[in-house]
Protein backbone atom coordinates (compact mmCIF):
# COMPACT_ATOMS: atom_id res chain seq x y z
CA UNK A 1 0.00 0.00 0.00
CA UNK A 2 1.44 3.51 -0.56
CA UNK A 3 1.45 6.48 1.98
CA UNK A 4 -0.95 9.11 1.10
CA UNK A 5 0.56 12.16 -0.71
CA UNK A 6 1.06 15.17 2.64
CA UNK A 7 -0.93 18.24 0.96
CA UNK A 8 1.33 21.04 0.02
CA UNK A 9 2.07 23.25 2.98
CA UNK A 10 1.38 27.17 2.56
CA UNK A 11 1.73 29.98 4.57
CA UNK A 12 1.35 33.16 3.14
CA UNK A 13 -1.17 34.82 1.88
CA UNK A 14 -0.32 35.40 -1.75
CA UNK A 15 0.88 31.98 -1.92
CA UNK A 16 -2.84 30.45 -1.71
CA UNK A 17 -3.92 32.98 -3.80
CA UNK A 18 -1.48 31.95 -6.47
CA UNK A 19 -2.00 28.29 -5.84
CA UNK A 20 -5.80 28.50 -6.21
CA UNK A 21 -6.02 30.84 -9.21
CA UNK A 22 -8.80 29.54 -11.79
CA UNK A 23 -9.48 26.31 -9.86
CA UNK A 24 -12.73 25.24 -8.53
CA UNK A 25 -11.89 25.09 -4.59
CA UNK A 26 -13.61 23.26 -1.99
CA UNK A 27 -12.33 25.10 2.15
CA UNK A 28 -12.21 22.99 5.08
CA UNK A 29 -11.27 25.99 7.86
CA UNK A 30 -9.89 23.59 11.25
CA UNK A 31 -7.80 24.83 14.01
CA UNK A 32 -5.61 21.25 14.03
CA UNK A 33 -5.69 18.89 15.55
CA UNK A 34 -7.32 16.61 13.08
CA UNK A 35 -9.84 13.77 14.29
CA UNK A 36 -12.21 11.55 11.77
CA UNK A 37 -15.07 14.41 12.39
CA UNK A 38 -12.54 16.90 10.07
CA UNK A 39 -11.49 13.67 7.94
CA UNK A 40 -14.88 13.38 7.15
CA UNK A 41 -15.48 17.15 6.29
CA UNK A 42 -12.09 16.68 4.16
CA UNK A 43 -13.64 13.76 2.04
CA UNK A 44 -16.81 15.64 1.34
CA UNK A 45 -14.74 18.55 0.20
CA UNK A 46 -13.13 16.38 -2.23
CA UNK A 47 -16.12 14.83 -3.60
CA UNK A 48 -17.24 18.70 -3.80
CA UNK A 49 -14.41 19.70 -5.33
CA UNK A 50 -14.60 16.90 -8.46
CA UNK A 51 -11.69 15.65 -9.76
CA UNK A 52 -10.01 18.73 -11.34
CA UNK A 53 -10.60 20.69 -8.07
CA UNK A 54 -8.24 21.99 -5.18
CA UNK A 55 -9.19 20.95 -1.63
CA UNK A 56 -7.96 23.28 1.11
CA UNK A 57 -7.97 23.05 4.71
CA UNK A 58 -6.65 25.84 6.70
CA UNK A 59 -5.26 25.10 10.75
CA UNK A 60 -5.38 28.10 12.11
CA UNK A 61 -5.72 28.39 16.16
CA UNK A 62 -7.57 31.69 16.26
CA UNK A 63 -6.76 33.59 19.28
CA UNK A 64 -9.82 36.16 18.08
CA UNK A 65 -12.33 33.38 19.57
CA UNK A 66 -11.21 32.69 22.59
CA UNK A 67 -11.68 34.15 25.85
CA UNK A 68 -9.17 35.80 28.37
CA UNK A 69 -9.92 32.87 30.66
CA UNK A 70 -10.04 30.33 28.20
CA UNK A 71 -7.84 27.39 26.74
CA UNK A 72 -5.69 28.86 23.73
CA UNK A 73 -2.44 28.34 25.62
CA UNK A 74 -3.04 24.57 25.70
CA UNK A 75 -5.64 23.91 22.91
CA UNK A 76 -3.90 21.04 21.50
CA UNK A 77 -1.86 21.28 18.23
CA UNK A 78 0.22 18.79 16.31
CA UNK A 79 0.85 19.70 12.55
CA UNK A 80 2.82 16.39 11.43
CA UNK A 81 -0.62 14.53 12.69
CA UNK A 82 -3.10 16.99 10.89
CA UNK A 83 -0.51 16.56 7.27
CA UNK A 84 -1.00 12.73 7.55
CA UNK A 85 -4.74 12.83 8.54
CA UNK A 86 -5.52 15.51 5.70
CA UNK A 87 -3.22 13.91 3.42
CA UNK A 88 -4.92 10.72 3.47
CA UNK A 89 -8.45 12.24 3.38
CA UNK A 90 -7.94 13.68 -0.12
CA UNK A 91 -6.13 17.51 1.11
CA UNK A 92 -4.23 19.06 -1.42
CA UNK A 93 -3.22 22.17 0.31
CA UNK A 94 -2.67 22.91 3.80
CA UNK A 95 -3.08 26.58 5.11
CA UNK A 96 -1.16 27.44 8.01
CA UNK A 97 -0.44 31.07 8.55
CA UNK A 98 1.02 32.76 11.42
CA UNK A 99 -0.82 34.83 13.92
CA UNK A 100 1.15 37.69 12.94
CA UNK A 101 -0.23 37.34 9.33
CA UNK A 102 -4.02 37.14 9.71
CA UNK A 103 -3.72 39.80 12.92
CA UNK A 104 -0.56 42.06 11.92
CA UNK A 105 0.61 45.07 13.77
CA UNK A 106 -2.54 47.58 14.20
CA UNK A 107 -4.99 44.98 13.16
CA UNK A 108 -8.58 46.70 13.82
CA UNK A 109 -11.24 45.33 12.21
CA UNK A 110 -14.36 42.79 13.35
CA UNK A 111 -17.18 41.28 11.92
CA UNK A 112 -20.06 40.61 14.25
CA UNK A 113 -23.46 39.03 13.34
CA UNK A 114 -26.28 40.12 15.84
CA UNK A 115 -29.19 37.80 16.73
CA UNK A 116 -28.05 34.09 15.86
CA UNK A 117 -24.49 34.78 17.80
CA UNK A 118 -26.29 36.44 20.93
CA UNK A 119 -27.65 33.75 22.93
CA UNK A 120 -26.27 30.25 24.37
CA UNK A 121 -22.44 30.01 23.17
CA UNK A 122 -22.52 33.91 22.46
CA UNK A 123 -23.69 34.34 25.97
CA UNK A 124 -21.09 31.87 27.59
CA UNK A 125 -18.48 33.30 25.87
CA UNK A 126 -18.75 36.83 25.00
CA UNK A 127 -16.81 37.58 21.85
CA UNK A 128 -16.35 34.04 20.94
CA UNK A 129 -18.68 34.50 17.91
CA UNK A 130 -17.00 37.74 16.64
CA UNK A 131 -13.50 36.01 16.67
CA UNK A 132 -15.34 33.09 14.59
CA UNK A 133 -17.10 35.75 11.93
CA UNK A 134 -14.00 37.54 11.48
CA UNK A 135 -11.83 34.79 10.93
CA UNK A 136 -13.85 32.71 8.83
CA UNK A 137 -14.48 35.65 6.56
CA UNK A 138 -10.58 36.70 6.27
CA UNK A 139 -9.84 33.17 5.58
CA UNK A 140 -12.87 32.84 2.61
CA UNK A 141 -11.28 36.21 1.23
CA UNK A 142 -7.68 35.01 1.13
CA UNK A 143 -8.97 30.72 0.07
CA UNK A 144 -12.22 32.36 -2.60
CA UNK A 145 -13.56 28.61 -2.21
CA UNK A 146 -16.65 27.56 -4.27
CA UNK A 147 -17.76 25.64 -1.57
CA UNK A 148 -16.47 25.76 2.45
CA UNK A 149 -18.10 22.90 4.45
CA UNK A 150 -18.08 23.34 8.56
CA UNK A 151 -19.19 20.50 11.28
CA UNK A 152 -22.90 20.26 12.54
CA UNK A 153 -21.32 19.52 15.53
CA UNK A 154 -20.88 23.55 16.03
CA UNK A 155 -24.56 24.16 15.06
CA UNK A 156 -24.73 27.59 16.41
CA UNK A 157 -21.38 28.73 14.50
CA UNK A 158 -22.34 26.93 11.22
CA UNK A 159 -25.61 29.59 12.21
CA UNK A 160 -23.37 32.51 12.52
CA UNK A 161 -21.72 31.41 9.40
CA UNK A 162 -24.95 30.89 7.07
CA UNK A 163 -26.14 34.52 8.50
CA UNK A 164 -22.78 36.58 7.88
CA UNK A 165 -21.93 35.11 4.19
CA UNK A 166 -25.69 35.76 3.22
CA UNK A 167 -25.27 39.36 4.74
CA UNK A 168 -22.28 39.99 3.48
CA UNK A 169 -22.63 38.62 -0.26
CA UNK A 170 -19.68 36.66 0.34
CA UNK A 171 -20.61 34.41 -2.66
CA UNK A 172 -19.58 31.05 -1.21
CA UNK A 173 -21.66 27.70 -0.90
CA UNK A 174 -21.59 26.97 2.91
CA UNK A 175 -22.35 23.33 3.63
CA UNK A 176 -22.94 21.82 6.93
CA UNK A 177 -21.82 18.16 7.44
CA UNK A 178 -22.91 15.61 9.93
CA UNK A 179 -21.41 14.93 13.42
CA UNK A 180 -19.05 12.21 13.84
CA UNK A 181 -19.47 10.07 17.34
CA UNK A 182 -17.45 7.67 18.90
CA UNK A 183 -19.11 4.07 19.48
CA UNK A 184 -20.43 5.28 22.73
CA UNK A 185 -22.06 8.45 21.36
CA UNK A 186 -19.98 11.07 22.11
CA UNK A 187 -19.38 13.84 19.36
CA UNK A 188 -15.89 14.08 18.57
CA UNK A 189 -13.91 17.05 19.46
CA UNK A 190 -10.42 18.18 19.54
CA UNK A 191 -11.21 19.42 23.19
CA UNK A 192 -11.58 15.24 23.88
CA UNK A 193 -8.25 14.57 23.99
CA UNK A 194 -8.07 16.94 27.12
CA UNK A 195 -10.16 14.17 28.94
CA UNK A 196 -8.78 10.55 29.97
CA UNK A 197 -10.77 7.38 28.16
CA UNK A 198 -12.73 6.84 30.81
CA UNK A 199 -14.30 10.57 31.12
CA UNK A 200 -14.55 10.71 27.23
CA UNK A 201 -16.96 7.24 28.30
CA UNK A 202 -18.45 9.32 30.88
CA UNK A 203 -19.29 12.70 28.82
CA UNK A 204 -21.16 10.43 26.28
CA UNK A 205 -23.74 10.96 28.33
CA UNK A 206 -24.43 14.57 26.54
CA UNK A 207 -25.30 12.27 23.31
CA UNK A 208 -27.82 10.53 25.28
CA UNK A 209 -29.76 13.18 26.90
CA UNK A 210 -29.70 14.55 22.99
CA UNK A 211 -31.03 11.13 22.35
CA UNK A 212 -33.96 11.32 25.24
CA UNK A 213 -35.53 14.87 23.97
CA UNK A 214 -35.12 13.11 20.40
CA UNK A 215 -37.24 10.27 21.77
CA UNK A 216 -39.81 12.68 23.39
CA UNK A 217 -40.39 14.67 20.46
CA UNK A 218 -40.82 11.54 18.31
CA UNK A 219 -43.26 10.00 21.19
CA UNK A 220 -44.79 13.43 20.49
CA UNK A 221 -44.02 15.78 23.24
CA UNK A 222 -44.03 19.45 21.62
CA UNK A 223 -43.94 21.53 24.57
CA UNK A 224 -40.18 23.34 24.76
CA UNK A 225 -40.22 22.90 28.84
CA UNK A 226 -41.25 19.09 28.56
CA UNK A 227 -38.77 18.41 25.91
CA UNK A 228 -35.81 20.10 28.00
CA UNK A 229 -36.81 18.52 30.70
CA UNK A 230 -36.54 14.68 28.91
CA UNK A 231 -32.73 15.87 27.97
CA UNK A 232 -31.57 17.49 31.90
CA UNK A 233 -33.54 14.33 33.60
CA UNK A 234 -30.78 12.48 31.68
CA UNK A 235 -28.25 14.68 32.79
CA UNK A 236 -29.24 15.01 36.50
CA UNK A 237 -27.76 12.23 38.13
CA UNK A 238 -24.15 12.45 36.77
CA UNK A 239 -21.48 13.54 39.14
CA UNK A 240 -18.89 16.33 37.88
CA UNK A 241 -21.19 17.52 35.59
CA UNK A 242 -21.80 21.28 35.14
CA UNK A 243 -24.72 21.57 32.86
CA UNK A 244 -24.41 25.55 31.39
CA UNK A 245 -27.89 25.09 28.41
CA UNK A 246 -29.75 22.13 26.91
CA UNK A 247 -31.88 23.83 25.47
CA UNK A 248 -34.49 23.33 21.99
CA UNK A 249 -34.21 26.22 19.15
CA UNK A 250 -35.50 26.72 15.66
CA UNK A 251 -33.56 27.39 12.79
CA UNK A 252 -32.80 31.10 14.02
CA UNK A 253 -31.47 29.93 17.01
CA UNK A 254 -34.84 31.33 18.74
CA UNK A 255 -36.62 29.18 21.53
CA UNK A 256 -40.66 28.58 21.16
CA UNK A 257 -43.23 27.28 23.79
CA UNK A 258 -43.92 24.88 21.70
CA UNK A 259 -42.00 23.67 18.75
CA UNK A 260 -43.51 23.23 15.07
CA UNK A 261 -42.40 20.50 12.74
CA UNK A 262 -39.58 22.79 11.23
CA UNK A 263 -36.84 20.13 9.99
CA UNK A 264 -33.99 23.02 11.57
CA UNK A 265 -35.48 22.42 15.05
CA UNK A 266 -32.30 21.55 17.15
CA UNK A 267 -31.44 20.40 20.60
CA UNK A 268 -28.48 22.05 21.62
CA UNK A 269 -26.22 21.41 24.97
CA UNK A 270 -23.32 22.63 26.73
CA UNK A 271 -21.64 21.43 30.27
CA UNK A 272 -18.50 21.32 31.60
CA UNK A 273 -17.18 17.87 32.62
CA UNK A 274 -14.10 16.93 34.56
CA UNK A 275 -12.93 20.70 33.93
CA UNK A 276 -13.62 20.73 29.78
CA UNK A 277 -16.57 22.33 28.23
CA UNK A 278 -18.18 20.43 25.66
CA UNK A 279 -21.06 21.13 23.19
CA UNK A 280 -23.07 18.86 21.16
CA UNK A 281 -26.70 18.92 18.96
CA UNK A 282 -29.18 16.45 17.69
CA UNK A 283 -32.32 17.52 15.33
CA UNK A 284 -35.25 16.74 16.82
CA UNK A 285 -36.52 14.64 14.29
CA UNK A 286 -33.47 12.34 13.14
CA UNK A 287 -35.25 11.55 9.79
CA UNK A 288 -35.82 15.55 9.03
CA UNK A 289 -31.57 16.66 9.06
O1 LIG B 1 -14.73 25.20 14.14
C1 LIG B 1 -13.55 25.58 14.15
O2 LIG B 1 -12.62 24.78 14.15
C2 LIG B 1 -13.23 27.06 14.21
O3 LIG B 1 -14.16 27.74 14.97
C3 LIG B 1 -13.07 27.70 12.81
C4 LIG B 1 -14.38 27.63 12.03
C5 LIG B 1 -11.98 26.98 12.04
C6 LIG B 1 -12.70 29.16 12.95
O4 LIG B 1 -11.51 29.32 13.65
Amino acid sequence: MTAAVRPQVLVTPAEVRRRVAGRRVAFVPTMGYLHEGHATLIRAAREAAGPDGLVVVSVFVNPMQFGPNEDLSRYPRDLDRDLTVAGEAGADVLFHPEVSTMYPEGYSTSVTVQGVSDGLDGAARPGHFTGVATVVLKLLHLVRPDVALFGEKDWQQLAVIRRMVRDLNVGVEIRGVPTVRAPSGLALSSRNSYLTAEEQARAAVLSRALSAVQAAYLAGERATAALETAGRAVLAGEAGLSLDYLTVVGGDMQTREMVDNDPMNRVLVAARLFGVRLIDNMPLDPGAA
